[in-house]
């Protein structure tokens, strides 16, 4: 099986999304070794062009192309050719044209992804595309949570928060519900997308409602950013109403796992006692974030026919 570019959650196939998590599997051995380096991509080139911050998504794919001895280029938009008024599809062609095979790109504007994938032919990863989707992030968190609970199928997972400007929890909600879990979503009504139960998701405007014997609990990250005005009275109330703390979190299963993508507002959308907590997985979400991401690079590059390679 090989991928071509990876858009999105809502499209993949269930088996691909199956393989992507059976790939990551032998890659995080690889990077618990001492030497992490396997020769698989030799001879191929990544370029990683970010037009948003990124401080997980960016180091991990860097790392993941590097782990697998692909050589790689990243693009700071901020201290490149965009600020002179390089329109996205003439860098795409630009950084295709030096020979690059897969470009990881982070972008403002839903849909650039796919934009890009028109105008260019190496393989396009979209690292997250406006308030569209976040496919890998997604990915590892499904890892992450197969790594904890054996299974996604059948588990009751709580997304939490700002679910309006979320990318995260667009690409989870479209993976999670492939894969047989029930997803439930809390957040302020004013961040609530309206025709959010067609994607086959409970939605509820108190998150207790969500956490009650959840599986797993997942907090989002209040888009500051995207905000408009008026959506919270504040970010004060905003934490003593939607905030995931102890409190709340009892609500969940014994065994409930905590996730969160990353950056967190700490003591926001999750107080430092929960994020800390025993129950947290947001550190092995960071490291399943390189072995996801080695196994979509390898998928897209090399496929199945070199499978031994990464032993
Ligand atoms: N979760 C996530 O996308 O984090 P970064 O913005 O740091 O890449």
């Amino acid at each position: 099986m090989s991928i071509k570019h990876l858009l999105g959650l809502e499209h993949l196939p269930v088996e691909t999304i199956t393989k992507i998590l059976d790939t990551a599997g032998p890659m995080k051995q690889i990077i618990s070794r001492d030497l992490k380096k396997v020769p698989t991509l030799r001879g191929k080139a990544v370029a990683t062009v970010f037009y948003e911050p990124s401080t997980r998504t960016r180091l991990s794919f860097e790392l993941a192309a590097k782990y697998l001895s692909a050589d790689t280029v990243g693009l700071a938009t901020a201290s490149s050719s965009v600020v002179k008024g390089e329109t996205l599809i003439d860098t795409a062609r630009t950084v295709a044209a030096m020979g690059v095979d897969v470009i990881v790109l982070r972008h403002p504007m839903s849909g650039a992804a796919e934009l890009m994938t028109r105008y260019t032919d190496a393989y396009v990863v979209n690292a997250g595309d406006g308030m569209h989707e976040h496919p890998t992030q997604a990915l590892l968190d499904m890892f992450t949570i197969l790594e904890s609970k054996n299974r996604i199928s059948g588990l009751k997972v709580a997304i939490l928060g700002d679910i309006l400007h979320s990318r995260v929890a667009r690409s989870n909600i479209w993976g999670l519900t492939k894969l047989g879990a029930e997803v439930h979503v809390a957040g302020p009504p004013t961040m609530l997308p309206a025709g959010l139960e067609q994607l086959g998701v409970r939605v509820y405007d108190r998150p207790e409602a969500a956490l009650e014997g959840a599986d797993v609990v997942m907090a989002l990250r209040l888009q500051l950013e995207r905000q408009r005005q008026g959506l919270i009275p504040s970010l004060r109330e905003y934490a003593r109403l939607y905030g995931l703390n102890a409190e709340r979190l009892a609500l969940t299963k014994d065994d409930a796992v905590v996730l969160h993508p990353g950056p967190m507002n700490r003591g926001v959308e999750i107080t430092a006692e929960v994020a800390d907590g025993s129950r947290s997985l947001i550190t092995d979400q960071v490291t399943n974030g390189v072995a996801v991401r080695m196994a979509c690079l390898y998928l897209m590059t090399v496929g199945d026919a070199s499978r031994e390679d990464i032993d």
